[in-house]
Parts: structure tokens; sequence; C-alpha cells
């Protein structure tokens, strides 16, 4: 991106005027697979929740889902987002259904058993089969959870929240977690967890992907009132 600067005199005191030249994009003069790109190329990295659910009919599904995150900490709820598909993806009929999910964390170590998931497999066809991953039950919830991540979040669907129902809307399924897993040597006795002990793997634009191994810390300002 070309960058231009100018030097103006003002007076006695000389301004720098920095002029940064930025392709202006209004959404609406592109196509949605253009926006879609835009976003998932520049908010990156993102995590992956590999959702695990089950349809009204005992079916387990597993899938990987980029569009994920933590919201808030009391209760603890996090979000994922099934983007429309005609007809809609098995995750989101399922967390409809029976309003229960599973969001496991996706390690270096089950990256490649993610990305099988991700076919557009029929309804009646179990990622965990596909996959070789194992399921294990849950406590709380009947979805299973992922035996080879490190940790699974077992949760109870607070909201579904239909964005937009046009091709590339979606939709944000917000869960709140009613049981925490975590692989006993990865958490501390004060509950801290190590992300370099997890592995976690992040999403970049397109089928790129990120680890997690350069780490650096800062400390945020304390401001005094
Ligand atoms: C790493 C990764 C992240 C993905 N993130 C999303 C996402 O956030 N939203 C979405 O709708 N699909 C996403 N997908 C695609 C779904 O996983 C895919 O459509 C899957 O087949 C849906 O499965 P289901 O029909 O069993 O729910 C992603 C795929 C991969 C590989």
């Amino acid at each position: 991106m070309p960058i231009k600067r100018a030097l103006e005199e003002k007076g006695s005191r000389a301004r720098r005027c920095v002029i940064i030249e930025k392709v202006i994009i209004d959404p609406k003069t592109v196509s949605a697979s253009i926006s879609y790109q835009l976003l998932t190329a520049t908010v990156i990295p993102r995590p992956i929740g590999f959702i695990s659910s089950i349809s009204a009919l005992g079916i387990v599904n597993l899938a990987p889902f980029s569009f994920f995150n933590a919201i808030c900490g009391e209760p603890p709820m996090i979000m994922f987002c099934p983007v429309n598909r005609r007809p809609q993806k098995d995750t989101l009929l399922n967390v409809q259904a029976t309003r229960e999910f599973v969001a496991n964390i996706v390690t270096e170590e089950i990256a490649r058993q993610m990305n099988l998931t991700a076919g557009d497999y029929a309804p009646d066809v179990s990622e965990f089969d596909i996959s070789g991953l194992t399921p294990i039950a849950s406590d709380i919830v009947k979805p299973p959870r992922v035996l080879e991540s490190p940790v699974n979040m077992e949760c109870k669907v607070f909201d579904i929240i239909e964005v937009s129902d046009k091709p590339g809307g979606g939709s944000v399924v917000i869960g709140e977690v009613v049981r925490f897993h975590v692989l006993d040597s990865m958490i501390s006795k004060d509950m801290i967890i190590d992300p370099q002990g997890l592995h976690p793997i992040g999403r970049l634009g397109g089928s790129s992907y990120i680890h997690v191994h350069d780490r650096f810390n800062m400390i945020r300002p304390v401001i005094k009132k």
C-alpha cells in the first residue's frame, strides 16, 4: 500500500502531514464472497471451536467453526457462528433442536482430523467416524466430548440469533459453559493454563493456519485516579 508523506511549512513550525492511501470499499457494492474474504483474511488469527452436537434422532455431529470466541466470564459464555447453507448446517439444526453442544479446543495434534470433519457430509454421517476421533460422554449435556482435545466446554444454548437469512448471512449461537474439562497436565493448582502447553492452532484466511509459538507480554498502563 503506497504511503505519501508531505511536509508542510506553517510559519516557523513545521507540520508533518501523513497521507495514508487506503482502498475504501462499500460492502454494498461488492459481492458477499468478497466481504467474507475481507473479513476472514483480516480478522486473524481466529480460534477454532470444534463443536460436537447431537440431532433430535441421536445422530452425533462434529464440525469446526472459526467464527468462535469467548464472550464473558460470569456466567462463562461462548459463541460460534454457522454461516447459511441450504439446507442449513447440521450443527445449527442440532443446537436449535436440542439446545446443547460441546466446544472442543483444536490443537496441533488434532489439526488434520479437524480438517477431515469439515467436509459436506450427509446428516446421517458422524464426523467422529470420518476423523477417527474418539467420542467420550459428557457430564451434563448429551453431545459427546472429543477425547483427543485437551479442553472441552459443555454448553447449554443461551440464545440463537439469526443475523441475516441471506446467502452468506448466518446466525450467532451463544452457549453458557456448564462444565469445563481441562487436561490435568495443562492446568496449575491455581487454575492457570499455559498456552505453550495447550498447542492451540488459529485460522488465517483461506486454508492457512497458525501455531501459537511466538509469544510476548505487555503490562497494561495503570492510570492513577
Ligand atoms: C477451520 C475451519 C473453520 C470453519 N469455520 C466455520 C465457521 O465459523 N462458520 C461456518 O459456518 N462454517 C465454518 N467452517 C465450515 C464448516 O466446518 C463446514 O461447513 C462443516 O461441514 C459444517 O458441518 P455441519 O453441517 O456438520 O454442521 C469452517 C471450516 C474449517 C475447516
